[in-house]
């Protein structure tokens, strides 16, 4: 089994949008009619525009980044130069400095990947994201590497991350008691912004090898840029071909058409089906275990950048199928006309499952011989698409001809260009997180950093608790 699994040919590996059931026609009266989707056809055309204008003024810089090859290159040639030198790689970072990582790695790598032996790695390390900040699950970590061949690959855009410096710190320290302060810095590497932050100065001072975040990218746009890129590059993922499926569907995302441009149409109709046909929320899907993570990944994009001040905002949820057929599919299919399922489907999964014919004589396992696990899970998704577009359940389906660097790389790119264009219709800053400023700042004053007396001072006094209410 070959660990990485390449891009082959571009035509005919297009990823497709097929969304019959959010229209009236499917799903009845809790559908989309087309004049009201064409009603947001200019809507559409003007924020498109504005798109690319913002875009040529270098305002929207994550949707460039399909194009930095120079960016490529240095990852490229930083992994070609550690090559075989780490046993492990170890991801520091939280959220939008984590989750494109982690997508990357489980969708494009084979599944239990750090199980395989070195060979079939192809000299590549194992990979860990320490996302959270877990005392047992860090500790876990740390407890079953070898620190001396382990690479720390410190990821912050701001670089004062709490979470994050705080593992920097930890693992700092382990690093030099190990290993010694000189020899230590071998094993770390830092991806931050280019001039400002802690971990910028840090980096400076020590002669830590690094990236750069580049300017005006956020973390939840920031897959294609060294934080998802390096961990990729690191074990031997085809990052050229994931930018060559983000290029190709930036071609398809310019067009004006809100009826041919997948990302216009996915983000107006989903807009429009929460407005208009209160569809709050909006579940994805993937028919796929290597893809879900994808579905956490969007989860972040879409209610980070899209919850914003005075409650507007759909919440998006993750799910897998089939395993979530068995947990959340009863709510889905009967309970509140509130959601819009976004299934992700491949057609072509790496390997065919047959399933044996036996127990002839037992007719409730005699019919799933001779088919194979392929399509059971396709006659699966089929089925649930069915009964949920029967009940009036708006869904839509994003199939990828097979899962490969360049199908990623379209779907990843859509999901972003759809959320800076719903950005423009819920009329809110897709950019920007100030709701999570709060809770920071509050941790600082718990934690007495300089400066934030006054946030414990508030806390102590408005956080207190009625002994009455705790049973
Ligand atoms: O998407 C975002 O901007 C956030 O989720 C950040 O990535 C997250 O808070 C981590 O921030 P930083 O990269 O500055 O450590």
């Amino acid at each position: 089994m070959g660990t990485v699994k390449n891009n082959t040919s571009k035509t005919g590996l297009r990823i497709t949008l097929d969304f019959n059931n959010l229209m009236a026609e499917s799903a009845q009266g809790e559908g989309l009619t087309e004049r009201e989707l064409s009603g947001t056809a200019e809507r559409a055309r003007q924020i498109l525009q504005e798109m690319q204008e913002r875009r040529a003024q270098g305002q929207l810089p994550f949707m460039d980044l399909p194009y930095q090859r120079g960016m490529v290159k240095e990852i490229k040639e930083y992994a070609r130069t550690v090559q075989g030198k780490y046993t492990d790689l170890v991801i520091l970072g939280i959220g939008g400095s984590a989750l494109g990582g982690i997508t990357l790695h489980h969708a494009l790598h084979p599944p239990f990947y750090n199980l395989l032996p070195p060979g079939e790695r192809k000299g590549c390390p194992r990979i860990f994201f320490a996302e959270n900040i877990d005392p047992d699950g860090f500790h876990g970590l740390l407890d079953i590497l070898e620190v001396r061949t382990t690479l720390f690959h410190v990821i912050s855009k701001s670089g004062e991350t709490a979470e994050t410096m705080a593992q920097f710190l930890i693992v700092k320290d382990l690093l030099v008691k190990k290993l010694g302060k000189k020899r230590s810095r071998e094993n770390l590497l830092i991806t931050t912004d280019a001039a400002s932050g802690w971990l910028r100065q840090i980096c400076r001072s020590e002669g830590l090898a690094d990236f750069t975040v580049p300017q005006g990218v956020g973390g939840r746009f920031s897959v294609f840029t060294p934080v998802g890129l390096l961990p990729a590059a690191l074990t031997g993922i085809d990052c050229e071909g994931l930018l060559s499926g983000a290029r190709f569907m930036d071609g398809l995302c310019k067009r004006d058409d809100v009826w041919k441009n997948p990302a216009a149409l996915l983000a107006a109709a989903l807009y429009l089906l929460d407005v208009r046909r209160g569809k709050r929320m909006v579940v994805m899907m993937p028919y796929c275990d290597a893809l879900k993570d994808l579905a956490y990944w969007f989860r972040q994009l879409w209610a980070e950048s899209l919850g914003k001040k005075d409650e507007v905002g759909p919440t998006p949820i993750n799910a897998l199928g089939v395993t979530d057929q068995h947990s959340q599919l009863q709510l889905y299919m009967e309970g509140p006309l509130d959601k819009v399922i976004i299934f992700i489907a491949v057609k072509q999964y790496q390997k065919t499952l047959p399933i044996p014919r036996a127990y002839p004589g037992l007719e409730g396992l005699r019919y799933l011989g001779g088919h194979t696990l392929n399509e059971l899970i396709a006659a699966e998704r089929m089925a649930t698409e069915y009964s949920l577009t029967k009940n009036r359940r708006v869904n839509c389906t994003v199939t990828l001809p097979e899962l490969n660097a360049f199908t990623l790389g379209q779907l990843l790119y859509l999901l972003e260009t759809a959320t800076v264009f719903a950005g423009s219709l819920y009329q809110v800053n897709p950019f920007d997180q100030p709701g999570v400023e709060e809770g920071k700042k509050l941790t600082y004053g718990i934690m007495g950093r300089k400066g934030y007396g006054v946030k414990k001072r508030e806390i102590k006094e408005g956080g207190r608790k009625f002994k009455k209410y705790i049973i």
